[in-house]
C-alpha cells in the first residue's frame, strides 16, 4: 500500500463532553484502525496524498466550538497537532473565564480553528492553523500559527533548525523580509517604522512560516507589520535568496534528523497523555485564607546536576515552588524544564543570557525577554507569566517594554556568595515572614544542601509553601517584594 485515502469525515457533537479527551480517544482509535498505514509515503507521480479531515463541531452554554484538522496518520504529527489545538482550547477557556459575565454573553463566544495541509513533499508536511477565538463584542482578529513536520520522523521543524548555529539567521531574514515588505504593493501607505517593528531580528516575529521546499513563505500576523485591518500578510523568500547569505541545513526534512532546537518535548509514540497533562495549566490551589505562606524561588538554572536534586527535594515534602531561568540553559536542558513544569512548578523568565538590562536597549532588552519566553513555551506549551530581572535591576521604562509581573524578593541569604549551607539555611529561617518571597540558586550544592532544612523548619513554623502565582493576584504592572500584610 503506498497511497493514503480516506473519504470519511468524523464528526463529534455532543455536549458537555470534555472534548480534548474525545479527541485524543478519536485519534488513538484512528491510529488503531489504520496503524498500517503509518509508514506508507505517497509517491509523486500519484500527486499529493488527501486525508481524513476530523471536525469538532460543539454548542455548550456560553460557547461554540468548531475545529477542523487533518489525520495525518502519522502519530506523532498528530499527537502534535492534538496537543497544540487542546492548548489554544485551554487559552481560549481561561480568557473567557476572565471576562465579565456581561461582556462575555452566550452566543457571541465563538472559537473557531481550522488547520490545512498548506504543502507537502516526500518529506515535508508544512501545516497552517488559521485560529480566531471571539469573546462577546469584540471583533475576532485571524491568528496564523504554522508547524513544519518533517514527514518522516515526525519532527516540528523550527526556523533555527534550517540555518542551525548560524548566530545571525534572523538579521539575514529580518533585513530581506523588511526589504520586501517596504516594495509591496499591498502595504503602500503603511507606515516603515510598523514594518521595521514587526520585522525586527527576534525569533517572535518569524515563528510562522511555511517551509516549501524551494521556497520559504513567511507569515506575519495581524498588527504586526501593518495596522490590524490589514490581516495576515505572507510573503515567499525563495530559498536562494536565503542560501546566498547563509548555509542552509539540507538534512532537517530527512529521515532521522532530529531537531536542534525542538518545538515540543519528544514524546513517546502510542502513550496516551493523561488528563493531568493536558490540564496542567489550570491546576486547583489548596491554599486557604489565613495561612501563613512563603514562596521559594530559584533562579539561574536550570543546572543538569543540581535542579533535578531541588526538584526531588520539593517532591518529598510534596511542595511546589518556583523557577526563574535563564532562556539559553532551558534550551540547552528541556527535559528538566519539562519535568518541572509537569510537577506543577512555576517557571517564570529570567532573560536570556542574565545581562544587567539597565545597561541595554530596548531593542537588545526584548530580545532577551522574547527568545527566553519563546524557549520555554516550546518545551511546556505554557507562556511564562512573571519575569525577575537579573541582579533585580530595571527601571520604570522597562517594565513598561517588558509589560510582565516583576518578582522581586524579601528574603536573601546570597547563597551564591557564602556557598555555606548552614549559613544560608540560618539565614532564611531567621528572616522569614508570612508572605514572603525567598531567593535561591539551583546552581550550587550548598543552596541544594541547606533546601532540607529550610522546608522542613519553616513548615514546623506553620508556613505553607506556595508559588509565586499562588502568593499574589498578578498584575503585569506590578512588582511583588512580598506579600502586603494584612491591616
Ligand atoms: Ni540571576
Amino acid at each position: 500500500m503506498t497511497h493514503v485515502h480516506f473519504a470519511g469525515r468524523a464528526y463529534i457533537n455532543k455536549r458537555k463532553t470534555p472534548h480534548i479527551l474525545k479527541l485524543i480517544g478519536v485519534l488513538l482509535l484512528a491510529q488503531f484502525l489504520f496503524g498500517c498505514d503509518v509508514l506508507a509515503q505517497p509517491t509523486q507521480s500519484e500527486g499529493p496524498a488527501t486525508f481524513e479531515t476530523m471536525r469538532i463541531q460543539e454548542t455548550h452554554q456560553d460557547y461554540t466550538i468548531d475545529i477542523a484538522f487533518p489525520l495525518t496518520n502519522n502519530s506523532k504529527i498528530d499527537h502534535t497537532l492534538s496537543q497544540f489545538i487542546s492548548q489554544r482550547l485551554i487559552k481560549f477557556k481561561d480568557d473567557l473565564l476572565e471576562t465579565s459575565q456581561t461582556e462575555a454573553r452566550s452566543g457571541d463566544n465563538q472559537y473557531i480553528l481550522n488547520a490545512r495541509i498548506a504543502y507537502q513533499s516526500e518529506n515535508v508536511f508544512a501545516i497552517r492553523v488559521s485560529e480566531s477565538a471571539g469573546i462577546g463584542k469584540k471583533e475576532a482578529l485571524e491568528i496564523v500559527h504554522t508547524f513544519n513536520f518533517n514527514r518522516l520522523t515526525g519532527e516540528d521543524i523550527a526556523l533555527d533548525n534550517l540555518f542551525p548555529h548560524q548566530e545571525n539567521y534572523l538579521k539575514v531574514i529580518s533585513e530581506l523580509c523588511y526589504q520586501r515588505l517596504l516594495e509591496d504593493t499591498r502595504l503602500l501607505g503603511v507606515d516603515a517604522a510598523l514594518l521595521k517593528d514587526g520585522t525586527l531580528p527576534f525569533t517572535q516575529n518569524f515563528s510562522s512560516f511555511l517551509f516549501e521546499d524551494d521556497t520559504i513563505t513567511l507569515i506575519f500576523n495581524s498588527g504586526q507589520v501593518a495596522p490590524a485591518a490589514f490581516g495576515a500578510i505572507s510573503i515567499h523568500i525563495p530559498l536562494e535568496d536565503l542560501t546566498q547569505q547563509m548555509t542552509f541545513n539540507p538534512k532537517a526534512f530527512e529521515a532521522g534528523y532530529i531537531s536542534v532546537y525542538p518545538i515540543f518535548p519528544v514524546l513517546l509514540e502510542g502513550v496516551a497523555p493523561s488528563e493531568s497533562a493536558y490540564f496542567n495549566t489550570a491546576k486547583t490551589s489548596s491554599v486557604k485564607a489565613g495561612d501563613k505562606l512563603i514562596a521559594l524561588t530559584f533562579d539561574d538554572g536550570p543546572h543538569p546536576k543540581y535542579t533535578p536534586q531541588v526538584l526531588k527535594i520539593l517532591e518529598n515534602h510534596q511542595i511546589r515552588a518556583t523557577f526563574f531561568m535563564i532562556g539559553k540553559r532551558a534550551r540547552a536542558f528541556p527535559d528538566i524544564v519539562k519535568s518541572l513544569h509537569d510537577a506543577g512548578h512555576t517557571i517564570g523568565n529570567h532573560t536570556w543570557s542574565h545581562p544587567q538590562l539597565t545597561k541595554l536597549d530596548k531593542q537588545q532588552i526584548m530580545a532577551q525577554i522574547d527568545m527566553t519566553q519563546r524557549t520555554i513555551d516550546r518545551i511546556t506549551g505554557v507562556n511564562p507569566k512573571i519575569v525577575r530581572v537579573p541582579y533585580g535591576r530595571f527601571n520604570a521604562e522597562i517594565h513598561q517594554w517588558i509589560n510582565m509581573p516583576l518578582i522581586q524578593w524579601s528574603v536573601d541569604p546570597e547563597d551564591w556568595k557564602s556557598r555555606d549551607a548552614q549559613k544560608i539555611a540560618g539565614h532564611v529561617i531567621a528572616h522569614a515572614k508570612p508572605g514572603g518571597i525567598v531567593l535561591l540558586h539551583d546552581i550550587q550544592s550548598a543552596t541544594v544542601e541547606a533546601l532540607p532544612s529550610i522546608i522542613e523548619q519553616l513548615s514546623l513554623q506553620g508556613y505553607t509553601f506556595v508559588t509565586v502565582e499562588e502568593l499574589f493576584e498578578l498584575n503585569k504592572k506590578a512588582v511583588y517584594y512580598q506579600q502586603e500584610l494584612k491591616k
